[in-house]
Formats: C-alpha cells, structure tokens, sequence
C-alpha cells in the first residue's frame, strides 16, 4: 500500500502543485490587494456582464456567482465557448480570464467583443489577449507568471471579485476576505503533506476514493461550482474521470440511474459536498438519497463546509477538494501537474490555424 506519509515530494510533485495549495492563503491576499489597487473605473455600469474563459480560467467566475448570488441583482453570465451569445451588446461588459493569455475560446470570444463594440476588461499573465489589450486600450489585470492555471484560482477569483467591487456590485469584503485567508492557511497545516494520514481527512478521502469513479455532489444553490472544481481537480491532479451533479435536480433524473451499470457503480465513491446554507429540503434530500447509492456498492463520503462565513465556507470546500486530487495523483502514481491531452490538444489545433 503506498504511504501517504514520509512522502518524496520531490520525486511525486517535482513541480510543486502541493506549494501552490498550500500557498492558496498568501496568494488570496496579494491577489485581493492588486485587485484593489486596479487602475479602472467603469462608466457608465454595464447592465450586465459575461465573463469568457475555459477550465481553470473560467471556475473563479461561477464560484463568485455562487458566493455573490445572495445579493447580485445583476446577471453574471459565464461563456466557456468561442460564440457569445446574443445578449452581450454594446451596454455590457465582457471580462476575458485566460491564465496564459492564449486559449482560443477566449481569444474568439474577446474578439467577437470587440467587433460588437462590447466593453472588455481582460485578466491573463500575458500571451495574445495581453497583447490585444494593450492594442486596444483595454484594460487589464496581470497575473504573476508560471503557475499551472488551475493553481492561479486565488488570483482568478479575487482579481475578479475586484473587477466586482469597482463595478459597484459589492463592497470591498476586506474582513471576509481575511478571515477567508486564515482558513486556508490552517487547512494547509491540516490537510498539506506533513500532517499525517492519521489526522489528515485529505489523504483519509483520497484513499477511500483511489480506484474507484468519484462522483460528487452538492446543493446546486451557490456550491455546485465547488463540485464543479473537485471534478476538474481530480481530473486534471489526478487524471482520473469523475463525475458531479447537483441538488435537487439529481433527485429528478440520476437518482434512478443508481440501477446500471451494476459493476460500475459498485466502484464509484460518493463524495457529498454539504453546507449549513443548503436549504433545508435539500439536506433532507442528501439523507434520504445517499443510502441509494450505497445499495449498489458505492462508498458514501460526506464533506462538510467550515468555517463562519459564506466565503470561508466555500473556501474550506475548494481547498479540501485541492488537496485530495494531490494525494489522489500520489497514489495513481501521476505527477499532478502536467496535463498532457490538454496540451496536445491545443497544439495540434494550433497546427491546423486559427480559430
Ligand atoms: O487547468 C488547465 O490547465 C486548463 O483547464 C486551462 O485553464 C484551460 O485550458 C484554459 O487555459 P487558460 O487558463 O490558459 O486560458
């Protein structure tokens, strides 16, 4: 059995990815006060905004919705696609997030903005949309270079919530930001290598989860998109295929599918993503619905959030997530930083020209 303990971090994560977890807390105080610092006022303010990215450059966006959807009386939309949709017009604004700057989706989404004469603000650590900004006066918040996308989820988040704030769409947040910040240094200390696996529920959940199909759930109001980050971490930590879905509506659709594959279903591992916000009827529905899958076999997990407010309970959420697709690539025996089929992938869209 691979220990999870007395690890060769240098031989496992050569790059690092556990240091960018655990630096997730310094990271949210730089990235909150650059964002503060942002050189930008908006006028008139938009009536509405979308936010362009992909994968790791576009989860900050529906996180902050999730957080903010108490009190945004403005729609947030997130395009993960090279079209916007028609509703993006010259009276909105569109944020193009792409960590490296040069995702194609993003690229053709900016562009489609501009042709519309949509105004636009970009967030990237350099690349072409860094150099189209600069073309068109746009303005623009740079991330610092040499992070794994996934890994700038600090930045992409509280840059963004910055772009909020100046749009006047929120206040500046500065306790729960702090308060944020301390929880995820703690759960560094909790749940990062040195704590052993005795104490440690980050190993403790990738161990029950390694070899089988994680399938995560969640309430849909304000956390699926913590789900949706679990999902795209063990996928890309982990290079493992996951599954997330979302309360209530599993309970009108996949519930039933907890019958077949019977073999299949006998290997996956239920993690339930649970906080003390979920509305009521939706915790029931957890109790009452879990016990399915565990008829056929599966392991059930529950996480529940910490912390006091919304924000650090979403964070302890991402961050417990973070760290279990890290020890998840330890025992797949991956390294957790390359993503290799992603790469591939846009290099040989590249090759076949532009978007
Ligand atoms: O985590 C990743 O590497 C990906 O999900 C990327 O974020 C995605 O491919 C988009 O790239 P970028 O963030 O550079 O726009």
């Amino acid at each position: 059995m691979t220990s999870l303990d007395s690890l060769d971090l240098d031989r496992l994560d050569p790059a690092g990815m556990h240091r960018r977890i655990a630096g997730l807390a310094a990271d949210a105080r730089r990235a909150h006060e650059a964002a503060a610092a942002l050189d930008w006022a908006p006028r008139p303010r938009p009536l509405a905004l979308a936010v362009a990215g992909m994968g790791g450059s576009a989860i900050a966006a529906d996180l902050l919705r999730g957080y903010l959807e108490d009190q945004l009386e403005f729609p947030v939309g997130v395009v993960r696609d090279y079209d916007l949709p028609a509703w993006v017009g010259a009276d909105c604004l569109l944020v193009a997030s792409s960590y490296s700057g040069n995702t194609e989706e993003t690229v053709a989404a900016y562009l489609e903005a501009r042709r519309r004469g949509v105004p636009r603000v970009v967030l990237c650590s350099g690349g072409r949309l860094a150099a189209l900004a600069a073309e068109d006066g746009v303005p623009r918040a740079a991330y610092p270079p040499g992070y794994p996308p996934r890994a700038a989820l600090a930045w992409s988040f509280f840059t963004l919530l910055g772009v909020f704030v100046k749009l006047g769409l929120t206040g500046g947040r500065e306790r729960e930001v702090a308060g944020a910040a301390g929880l995820l240094e703690r759960a560094a200390e909790e749940m990062g290598p040195v704590a052993a696996e005795a104490v440690n529920p980050a190993k403790q959940l990738a161990r029950a989860l390694h070899g089988r199909l994680p399938v995560v759930y969640s309430a849909a109001r304000r956390i699926e998109p913590v789900a949706l980050r679990w999902r795209q971490q063990i996928n890309e930590n982990a290079k493992t295929l996951a599954h997330h879905a979302a309360f209530p509506e599993h309970n009108h659709n996949e519930v039933v599918g907890w019958e077949q594959p019977a073999e299949l279903l006998a290997r996956a591992a239920v993690v339930v993503l649970r906080d003390s916000g979920d509305h009521s009827r939706v915790q029931r529905r957890f109790e009452l619905a879990a016990p399915f899958a565990g008829a056929a076999g599966a392991g059930v997990h529950v996480v529940e959030s910490r912390g006091g407010s919304l924000l650090e309970r979403l964070c302890s959420l991402v961050v417990t997530g973070d760290w279990v697709s890290l020890y998840l690539s330890f025992l797949n025996g991956v390294d957790p930083t390359p993503v290799t089929k992603i790469d591939l992938l846009k290099n040989r869209l590249e090759q076949t020209g532009a978007a």
